[in-house]
């Protein structure tokens, strides 16, 4: 078939990608080019991209992946695609699925809406294993969809606050619970930022001064109604340009909980406030889902959008329309 062969292998990453990769990225590719018989030039290019190893991964993800996973998300890593990538969030393969495929659907819906950049926040960071595990997702995400995502994590920084509202579920936690070790997490982190203090007067600061490009996924553990609140309650006022038309919001906390309290009570409310903007679950998402995962019956009830009926990109088909779909090319 091909008469001549050639292997080189580089220790960096190839240049189209070299930019999208933080200071902590090591991986390399190698190149094979052969010449077929009717001399046409021919090469594939394997990049062998280890990131997955090298940037720092919870130890709670790494607990929870299996030999198989972990060799199934190399061997997809050595031809990184999107459509395959996708396969492997839903079939339960990548790590933090549930986080992996809000930040995975919010970039594709960028893409397709002409958008190069989104945000993605988590609400409420504790010892950092969602944030530093939305670092690991996010430089994976970006390399198979071209869009760039920012992330952002806010916390009290010293645990939950002491609080008597029965609606905080203190049934569940106490003030005082999931303390930061702050100089340990910022060591970890590459460059995700983290905004330390109440939500409720850090959010609408930072929404207001350091916002650059729209939000495509929330990640809410806040764990009290009261904190859940305020950091919902911004997103009613936010310019719509600055949200994608369905954000993905994930609430972690529903588990033995009711609708007049925690965060579907929060839910509730800010839903009352807005004709324009509503917070719903995704209709028959976890059942469909759960066709090739059954762990998405439960981690699949937990994923939501907040509609932004009045954003002006609302209206535009970026879903069921193949004609004009075109996932992107891995290199
Ligand atoms: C369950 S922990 C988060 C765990 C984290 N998402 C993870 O995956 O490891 C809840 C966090 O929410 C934070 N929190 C609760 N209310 C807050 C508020 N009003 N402002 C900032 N942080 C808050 C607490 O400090 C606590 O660290």
């Amino acid at each position: 078939m091909f008469n001549k062969g050639l292997l080189k292998t580089y220790l960096l990453p190839p240049p189209s990608t070299i930019q999208t990769y933080p200071k902590k990225y090591f991986g390399f590719f190698c190149e094979v080019k052969f010449k077929l018989e009717n001399n046409e030039k021919s090469s594939i290019v394997f990049t062998w991209n280890i990131d997955y190893l090298k940037m720092t991964l919870s130890n709670d993800s790494k607990s929870h992946s299996s030999i198989y996973k972990r060799l199934l998300l190399l061997i997809e890593g050595w031809f990184p695609n999107s459509a395959s990538y996708s396969e492997l969030i839903e079939k339960g393969v990548e790590y933090r699925p549930h986080y992996a495929y809000c930040l995975y659907n919010a970039a594709i819906q960028a893409k397709r809406l002409g958008l190069s950049e989104i945000t993605a926040i988590e609400f409420g960071v504790a010892m950092g294993g969602g944030l530093t595990d939305l670092e690991y997702l996010s430089k994976k995400i970006e390399r198979r969809t071209q869009v760039k995502i920012n992330i952002v994590g806010f916390d009290f920084g010293e645990g939950l606050s002491p609080t008597n509202d029965h609606r905080d579920l203190l049934y569940l936690w106490q003030p005082g619970d999931y303390m930061m070790n702050e100089d340990a997490l910022k060591a970890k982190l590459t460059f995700a930022k983290l905004i330390l203090g109440d939500v409720k007067t850090t959010l609408p600061n930072f929404l207001k001064t350091e916002l650059k490009a729209p939000i495509g996924a929330m990640f809410v553990d806040l764990d009290y109604y009261t904190s859940t609140i305020n950091c919902l309650d911004p997103m009613l006022t936010l310019d719509s340009k600055m949200l994608l038309p369905r954000t993905y919001v994930y609430l972690d906390d529903l588990t033995y909980t009711s609708k007049y309290t925690g965060e579907f009570a929060a839910v509730e409310e800010f839903n009352i406030k807005s004709e324009f903007r509503k917070i719903d679950e995704i209709k028959l998402l976890s059942e469909l889902l759960a066709l090739k995962w059954l762990k998405w019956l439960y981690l699949g009830r937990r994923i939501f959008w907040l509609h932004i009926f009045d954003h002006s990109l609302y209206n535009i088909r970026d879903i069921n329309d193949k004609s004009s779909i075109q996932d992107p090319l891995p290199w």
